[in-house]
């Protein structure tokens, strides 16, 4: 195996790329070259600051010229979100020869997004590179994790995976945003996720249902909500008895006149809600109905209390970081997990 030593970038420091940068600080297979940020407290200090680790000599800079002027062979690019800029400036990066793996969506190649898609491929075509969109979901527990458990089956029904969160627990700036702590009635009305956000999953629905020969014809979306039984009190503000407390998404993929692909996703604040469709433990659990029928829950070990923290942050930075040396070395285009094949991390097994 490749003893190369990678020049990686990390592009933006929030909780995803956070983790990313300890592990690129700490890899003796990455050589850490340039930290982006756009935080001014951030701009200046090393990256070992930035992560609580000894100093790199890496400072970090908001100047994106100087960054796509680097000389580097992957930037694990996380920004906020994926804007119109924020593509460009993804775009950029490819062009100047810099494979970009990336969390912050739509994955690609996407039926959906096909502007995206092809200013990607053109981007990298251009500069002799290659772009892979990475998550835990989209990105593992939707579709690589779910295909591979397929090996396992004799006859499949129905595929369904389930994201959980308890936002108590594992408290999100988005608590307000996701509309917790409306009127049922209005956020029934008014989800604050827009019913067609299955599309930016929908590579991931995809790679399922065509890994198994099939085609998608349609997919619908249900959604509803729980309410809290007595006021609850989160670290953003208080959601008073009544009001939603609970959000349960759903999107299922049809394939010839049944579902076959089923994504669940139950945010909850605690458990004192009515219904109470899951108890709070975060997890990604994918159940596959068939024969023999078979059951995977996807969860961070237990926390000293004895439950289990949700790792979904920290997953989207770390499938990112471990697949760096095959992005690097695949042919130029967007490369999806159908072509990286099996992934071999390195630099992963050494002393602590
Ligand atoms: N596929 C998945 O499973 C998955 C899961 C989770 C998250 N994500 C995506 O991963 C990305 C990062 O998530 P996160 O939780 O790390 O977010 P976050 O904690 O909010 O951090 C985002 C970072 O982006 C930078 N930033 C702030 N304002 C910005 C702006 N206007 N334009 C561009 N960048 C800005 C900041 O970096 P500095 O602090 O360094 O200045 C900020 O810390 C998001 O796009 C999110 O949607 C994907």
């Amino acid at each position: 195996m490749s003893q190369k030593i990678y020049r990686v970038i990390q592009w933006a420091t929030g909780t995803v790329g956070s983790t990313a940068l300890k592990y690129f600080i700490e890899n003796p297979m990455i050589e850490l070259v340039g930290v982006y940020v756009t935080n001014p407290e951030k701009v200046g200090k090393d990256a070992g600051d930035l992560s609580g680790l000894p100093a790199t000599g890496v400072i970090a800079t908001s100047d994106i010229e100087a960054i796509i002027a680097m000389d580097a062979d992957c930037v694990l690019f996380a920004p906020l979100n994926m804007a119109a800029t924020t593509l460009d400036h993804v775009c950029l990066l490819l062009e100047s020869g810099k494979n970009v793996i990336s969390p912050a969506g739509p994955f690609l190649p996407n039926k959906w997004f096909p502007d995206e898609t092809a200013k990607v491929e053109a981007a990298c075509r251009a500069g002799g590179s290659s772009y892979h969109g990475c998550g835990i979901h989209p990105g593992f527990a939707g579709d690589i994790l779910p295909l591979t458990l397929t090996r396992l089956m004799n006859r499949i029904d129905c595929i369904e995976i389930t994201e959980i969160i308890d936002k108590l627990r594992n408290p999100m700036i988005y608590t307000e945003i996701m509309g917790f702590g409306a009127d049922p009635v209005e956020l029934l009305a008014n989800p604050r996720r827009s019913p067609e956000t299955y599309k930016y999953f929908y590579s991931s629905m995809a790679m399922i249902v065509e890994g198994l020969g099939k085609e998608i014809e349609k997919v619908t979306v249900k959604f509803e909500v729980s309410k809290a039984r007595n006021d609850i009190v989160h670290p953003h503000g208080v959601v008073k008895a009544g009001m939603v407390g609970g959000q349960h998404y759903e999107w299922t993929a049809w394939v010839e006149g049944a579902p076959l692909v089923i994504y669940h996703f139950y945010w909850q604040l605690g458990e004192d809600l009515d219904p109470l469709w899951e108890e709070g433990e975060a997890r990604y659990r994918i159940r596959i109905k068939g024969d023999p029928p078979l059951e995977c829950n996807l969860m961070g070990d237990e926390d000293a209390d004895g439950r289990h923290p949700f790792l979904g942050l920290p997953w989207t930075g770390l499938v990112g970081c471990t697949v760096v040396p095959q992005v690097c070395d695949a042919a130029p285009g967007i490369v999806s997990h159908n072509d990286l094949g099996v992934v071999h991390p390195r630099g992963l097994v050494r002393r602590g």
